[in-house]
This record gives C-alpha cells, sequence and structure tokens, in this order.
C-alpha cells in the first residue's frame, strides 16, 4: 500500500490526479467512480485537464435507494453535476434508485460490472471506515446488494439534506468482492473525522467491522491523505 499525506486537499488532490492519469495513460479504460465531497478536487482536476475519456466507461459505487436521478442528492445527480457534464464518458453507470425491484437492479449492475471488470476503482470512505455503503459487518464476498444504512451514515450524510427524515437509510452499493476485483484502487480521505478508519487501514488488522481494511489484501492500492486523516497514524 503507498500512503501519501499532504498538507492541503488540494495538494492531495492532484496527486490523485496524476494517479488517476497515469492509470489511463497505462491502459486503464473503466473507471469506478465514488461521490462525497472528497473526491470533488479530483473530478476539478480532471475537467482542467486535457484528458480523453470518451472513449472510457465509468461505474460507479453506489446510489440511495429510492431517489431519482434528478434529484439533487442522488448520486446520478452528483456525477452529473461535478463531471459528466464536464467531461463525458462513453458510458456512465450508476445504479438506478428507483428501481424498486433489488433482485432484479443487483442482476443487471453485477451484469454490467462483469462486462467491464473494472481497471482503476476510486475511493472515499465513510467515518464508520464504510467504503462504497459497506457498511460495518457487511461479508467480504458479497457483490452489488441493497444495503441497509446504519443510523450513524443516514446522520453524517444529513449535511446533505434538508432534514434527516429525507435522508433515504437503504442505497444500492457494489460490493468489497466487486471492489477487490479492481486492479488498482485509489483511496481519497480527508479530515480527521476519518482518522480512526485510516488508522484501522494503515496500521490495524482485516476485519469486516471496518469494512475499509479489506484493501490490506489488495496488491495495488494508494492512500491519499491529508494531515486531518493521518493524525493518528504513529509514523
Ligand atoms: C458516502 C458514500 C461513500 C463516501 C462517503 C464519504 O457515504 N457512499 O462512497 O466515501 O460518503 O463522503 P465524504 O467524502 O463527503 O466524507
Amino acid at each position: 500500500m503507498k500512503v501519501f499525506v499532504y498538507n492541503t486537499t488540494q495538494e492531495a488532490s492532484e496527486k490523485a490526479y496524476d494517479v488517476f492519469e497515469n492509470a489511463y495513460n497505462n491502459g486503464a479504460n473503466v473507471f469506478g467512480l465514488a461521490t462525497g465531497s472528497t473526491p470533488e478536487g479530483l473530478y476539478s482536476e480532471i475537467i482542467k485537464s486535457d484528458i480523453d475519456l470518451s472513449n472510457c466507461i465509468s461505474i460507479n459505487l453506489d446510489e440511495y435507494y429510492g431517489l431519482d436521478k434528478n434529484h439533487p442528492q442522488s448520486y446520478n445527480y452528483y456525477m452529473y453535476d461535478n463531471l459528466f457534464k464536464h467531461k463525458p464518458f462513453k458510458k456512465s453507470y450508476v445504479p438506478n434508485g428507483m428501481n424498486k425491484d433489488a433482485e432484479d437492479e443487483v442482476r443487471k449492475y453485477n451484469q454490467i460490472i462483469d462486462e467491464h471488470p473494472i481497471d482503476f476503482q476510486l475511493l472515499g470512505i465513510g467515518v464508520n471506515g464504510h467504503i462504497g455503503f459497506n457498511e460495518p459487518g457487511t461479508p467480504f464476498e458479497l457483490r452489488t446488494h441493497l444495503v441497509e444504512l446504519t443510523p450513524s451514515t443516514v446522520e453524517v450524510n444529513s449535511r446533505f439534506f434538508d432534514s434527516i427524515d429525507e435522508v433515504p437509510n437503504q442505497a444500492y452499493s457494489m460490493g468489497i468482492a466487486d471492489i477487490m476485483a479492481a486492479k488498482e484502487v485509489l483511496l481519497m480521505a480527508f479530515g480527521e473525522a476519518k482518522a480512526e478508519a485510516i488508522k484501522a487501514l494503515i496500521e490495524g488488522e482485516v476485519s469486516e467491522d471496518v469494512p475499509v481494511t479489506c484493501l490490506k489484501n489488495h496488491t495495488n492500492v494508494t492512500v491519499i491523505l491529508d494531515q486531518g486523516s493521518a493524525s493518528l497514524l504513529s509514523k
């Protein structure tokens, strides 16, 4: 695992762009993408660059169950607004939160991943160590599934909604098995709220209690941190 710590999120985002561009230059064509505030700086760098993604495929990690793609807090909308409208891919996949038939949505999404094996997977991290929406306790062998969000995740993510009652308590998420199958992983984490989860990733044991620790078993992972998320590391 390669770990980089930066003083500012801007420097960290520029480094993340270098890692992304390097993967692209080495032939990566299918990009697993993430939402949240953390990758916004990377997406700005991608938009500013002259990289051409029009022959590439993107597959997003997750989507809230019950949110339409035009809902401002949906991850479909986030991706359109933060990246796709500026830098289109050949084809972009995000789970359909409006598909109430979970079995159908899961089958379709797993088929998309099977048809486009992920070369490069971008990850943020939840305060409780979740990746995508794989909450603590999720078996590592699971693929895409409908998740019951923990009360703490609903609360943390309520900052983007008008009230906590509007936050969906379920989501579709790629599974840990899908994330681990990616050839390369880039994880970004900013802020002290992520420090415990980052300490578990870098200094702890592999445990389903802290989903991100699965990455200790992946052979090609880059971790980009700021001082806050790195603040509990012993060296
Ligand atoms: C959500 C997403 C995660 C993301 C996390 C952190 O829970 N499902 O994929 O990593 O938020 O978001 P932020 O970067 O805003 O802290």
